[in-house]
């Protein structure tokens, strides 16, 4: 803790209260409110957590006004250029970049936990085959809970570290299960020979009937997308990672919250809606018209893929991936071109509007990571489950480190209340 101290006034009374400040390496100082409530009756009223820190963390640093997202201090451009997922997941995990023989153990362990049992598998028969696969893995992921009674503890670091690994290993598994439930084709086993894309991108596409050859070029943009989605800091679905195991519920319970929370059109269901929105606006010439339509206050449209609760400058995910668009599209998409010419007619658009300047809505990860997913084959209705792929590892790192802190307490937000004052029961005759 540092020296510093914020002093409130309450005008009310006349008293105030000395509250500590914490200095985090970097960002804001951070004032603790934690005493407020003791010294002044008082709580703070943050809806969506505009200004509060909800925990303490090591994990992942953004600064929303320049466009910087470090991962354990690494920028993410550097790990988007240099790493590979699997090594940004042991990163994320460990606190440090591994070393060839941590990488090597690190990448077995995923690479051997990649099946799932066999009666999760035909839990998938109990969903239509038209419900969303966001429904069917959340309900799967939840489900895992009852397959691993031996090793969930959460207390024990050693079953935190298995549950970890199942959980990176067999993501794939089971958002290619409702994959290929969705679309009546018989499942398809994972090959631990492949690289973590190159597995999945076979078990959504191979057929039982004729070989299958991934294309690297879609396994390389692929594990750039995982990459950049792997975490995000205290995001809502994270947050509600952390709040959902904070009761010291199972960690598979927690994770199957992170993805609901995941699925919303806010969050990372933006992916599915971006494309939905460019299909809808279809043409350039209809631009101005959405645009126009975004701007207006009365109208609920919003430009899906632009603007960020932190961010108020470029996302640097949304460069990154933009600049890969343009080389999967060259190289296997030519038939989504379209969309993506239309991507970045909207883009120039907006950013030379009045409003989005003055609002600093600039393009999202999801504005153009939905553009890439189709090109590689991927339908709509999974982009969001590919998201939830990648963020699987920032969620189970921020559970761990969580669990993991001696102080953890349950987490139990306060709030204002405005519903009726005290009032005595009326009798059903009595009532008008
Ligand atoms: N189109 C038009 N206006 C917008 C947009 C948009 N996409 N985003 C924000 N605004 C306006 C909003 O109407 C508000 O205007 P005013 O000040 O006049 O009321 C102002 O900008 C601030 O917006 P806000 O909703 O108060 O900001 P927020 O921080 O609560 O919400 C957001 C952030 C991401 C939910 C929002 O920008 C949004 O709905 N964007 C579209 C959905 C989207 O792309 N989501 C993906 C986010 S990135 C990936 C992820 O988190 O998973």
């Amino acid at each position: 803790m540092s020296d510093k101290k914020f002093r409130l006034e309450n005008v009310n009374t006349g008293t105030s209260s000395e509250l500590p400040v914490h200095e985090g390496v970097l960002g804001p100082d951070v004032i603790d409110v934690g005493r407020l409530y003791r010294e002044q009756g008082a709580f703070t009223f943050d809806p969506g957590f505009v200004a509060t820190a909800s925990c303490e963390s090591e994990i992942t640093f953004i600064d929303g006004e320049e466009g910087v997202l470090l991962y354990r201090g690494y920028p993410v451009e550097q790990l988007a250029k240099n790493s590979n997922f699997l090594e940004v997941c042991y990163l994320l995990l460990a606190g440090d970049l591994p070393t060839p023989e941590e990488l090597v153990r690190f990448r077995h362990s995923i690479l051997h936990h990649t099946m799932i049992n066999e009666t999760l598998l035909r839990f998938f028969n109990g969903f239509h085959y038209n419900a969303h696969p966001m429904a069917m893995v959340s309900g799967v992921v939840g489900s895992m809970s009852a397959f691993y009674h031996d090793s969930m503890n959460i207390e024990k670091p050693e079953h935190r570290e298995i549950f970890a690994h199942r959980i990176i290993a067999k993501m794939p598994t089971i958002s290619a299960a409702a994959y290929k439930h969705s679309i009546g084709q018989p499942f398809v086993y994972p090959r631990n020979d492949l690289d973590y894309c190159s597995n999945l991108l076979q078990m959504f596409f191979a057929v039982p009937c004729e070989e299958y050859e991934v294309d690297p070029i879609a396994a390389e943009a692929l594990d750039l997308l995982f990459i950049l989605h792997a975490d995000h800091e205290q995001n809502c679905s994270t947050s509600t990672v952390r709040l959902a195991g904070s009761s010291g519920t199972n960690p598979y319970a927690a994770i199957a919250a992170g993805v609901s929370a995941l699925w919303g059109p806010a969050h990372g269901g933006a992916n599915e809606a971006v494309l939905k929105m460019l299909e809808k606006i279809g043409r350039p010439e209809s631009i101005p018209k959405y645009v126009a339509k975004a701007k207006d206050r009365d109208d609920p449209f919003r430009l899906m893929g632009f603007g960020h609760r932190v961010y108020k400058n470029f996302d640097p995910r949304a460069k990154i991936i933009r600049e890969m668009a343009h080389r999967v599209l060259e190289k296997i998409g030519h038939t989504d071109s379209p969309l993506f010419e239309l991507a970045l007619r909207l883009e120039e658009i907006a950013r030379k509007d009045e409003y989005f300047i003055e609002k600093k809505l600039y393009p999202n990860v999801d504005f153009y990571s939905g553009i890439i997913y189709r090109a590689l084959g991927i339908p709509n209705t999974m982009f969001t489950v590919m998201f939830a792929i990648a963020r699987s590892v920032g969620w189970v790192a921020h559970w761990q480190e969580m669990i993991a802190d001696p102080r953890r307490r349950i987490g139990r937000p306060r709030q204002l209340y405005t519903g009726p004052d005290r009032r005595d029961y009326v009798e059903i005759g009595d009532r008008t």
